[in-house]
């Protein structure tokens, strides 16, 4: 309850909440505590996407200029690339890989590619010596997506480390959780100076409100979600999104060709507030999520359920992802049991779904493994919600009712 209680104390000082004075510390320790590196600057959004949307205008990317990035990938992120002026080339996940590989990197990068977006999808970190090769060999600009990086490697030259900038979610369900949140931290100076002047120019008239809405959600969210409640909460919270109750992560008019008025917002003093404790949490974050994935891979492979590439009992994930060919039943079962098991994915994604496909550069087909990945991805949670003893009722769970299918 203490994120609540934190929370509500928002919710009395709204002014307090919609400020931006407690930003930069917490922008010095997100870099301390997560990639690591205190020296490196950082700057706190009030999404992730809006945090890729900065940095890929600070790289100056316009019409014709082209970012790849993996076809197996949240929905936010081609619309992010749209957004900024760019088009989206798309990446297929590598054989037996949820990520896609330095060989489909390459072959999505043509004379346009500026930049190369490499995801560390489920916290499993993409080869960054080799990506960093084919951006220079391209003379593309490396970005990582480390919104779903739990430990990033220490010292410079792992992932998180590698790029010129990486930006990080701090969504409900990311590594950790500040509701909504984002923070991007760079290592090419250049870059961070004009991310930083984009920011700073942000229109602020919509930051009560939604330092407000924020801080009300964090609030219910503390009170109602307990692991047995988590599915049921979820779906009533999509459904107040759906009938516009409450303005979720994504909003209806982020669908749309031109971007929404309010999607450019900074990163808030509630957001701050909300995150310092979190980090100072982190490391014992990070290794309840060690403890829990492997005991997923564990339990997993006695049933012999094909492991994700490159996921290793010692690594700390974000979530263990399992293909079944019972989906729909799985978590609808799960669900009633309340069980931490979920889906990235349960609804078609706008850049793959046949109707939306073309406004973000997509063929459907185009990526078949990526698109099949999609549709059969459920996933353990590994959060720190998450006790042992429901994380192995979880995966026994699977292994006893999933049709599990090949990665
Ligand atoms: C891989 C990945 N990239 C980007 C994002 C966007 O983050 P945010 O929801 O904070 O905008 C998400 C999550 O939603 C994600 O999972």
């Amino acid at each position: 309850m203490g994120q609540g209680m934190a929370a509500l104390g928002l919710l009395l000082r709204p002014a307090r909440a919609a400020g931006t004075d407690l930003v930069p510390a917490y922008e010095k320790a997100f870099a301390a505590a997560v990639p690591g590196d205190a020296s490196l600057p950082a700057l706190a959004f009030w999404r992730g996407r809006v945090a890729l949307w900065a940095i890929l205008r600070a790289a100056g990317l316009g019409d014709g200029d082209e970012v790849v990035l993996p076809a197996f990938t949240c929905e936010s992120v081609p619309m992010a690339v749209k957004f900024a002026g760019a088009r989206c080339a798309y990446a297929e996940a590598g054989a037996g890989d949820f990520n896609a590989t330095p060989e489909t990197i390459a072959a999505a990068v043509s004379p346009r590619t500026r930049v190369i977006l490499c995801q560390h999808t489920y916290g499993v970190p993409l080869p960054m010596a080799e990506a960093a090769a084919a951006a220079e060999k391209s003379g593309a600009m490396l970005i990582e997506d480390c919104c779903q990086l739990v430990a990033p490697a220490p010292g410079a030259g792992g992932p998180g480390r590698t790029g010129a900038a990486a930006f990080f979610s701090t969504q409900w369900s990311k590594p950790f959780s500040t509701g909504l949140g984002g923070v991007a931290v760079f290592r090419d100076r250049a870059l961070y100076e004009a991310a930083r002047s984009i920011r700073d120019a942000f229109p602020r008239e919509g930051d009560r409100r939604r330092a407000r809405s924020l801080a009300l959600q964090v609030f219910l969210h503390a009170l109602m979600v307990r692991p047995w409640t988590h599915a049921v909460v979820a779906g009533a919270y999509r459904w107040a999104q759906r009938v516009r109750l409450v303005r979720g992560t994504t909003t209806a008019d982020e669908y749309g060709r031109n971007m929404p008025q309010d999607y450019l917002a900074r990163g808030l003093n509630v957001q701050a507030a909300l995150g310092m404790p979190e980090l100072a949490r982190w490391q014992a974050n990070v290794e309840h999520r060690r403890q829990l994935t492997a005991l997923y891979l564990r339990v997993l492979a006695e049933v012999g359920a094909a492991a994700p590439g490159g996921m290793r009992p010692g690594d700390a994930m974000w979530a263990v992802p399992v293909q079944v060919e019972n989906k729909d039943e799985i978590l609808r079962q799960a669900a009633s049991q309340g069980l931490p098991v979920a889906t990235w994915f349960d609804v078609p994604q706008a850049h793959v779904a046949a109707g939306t496909a073309a406004r973000y550069d997509y063929r459907p087909g185009q990526c078949p493994r990526a698109e099949r990945l999609m549709q059969r991805e459920v996933h353990l949670m590994t959060g720190p919600s998450v006790s042992a003893r429901r994380a192995g009722a979880a995966v026994r769970f699977l292994a006893a009712c999933a049709r599990f299918a090949e990665i």
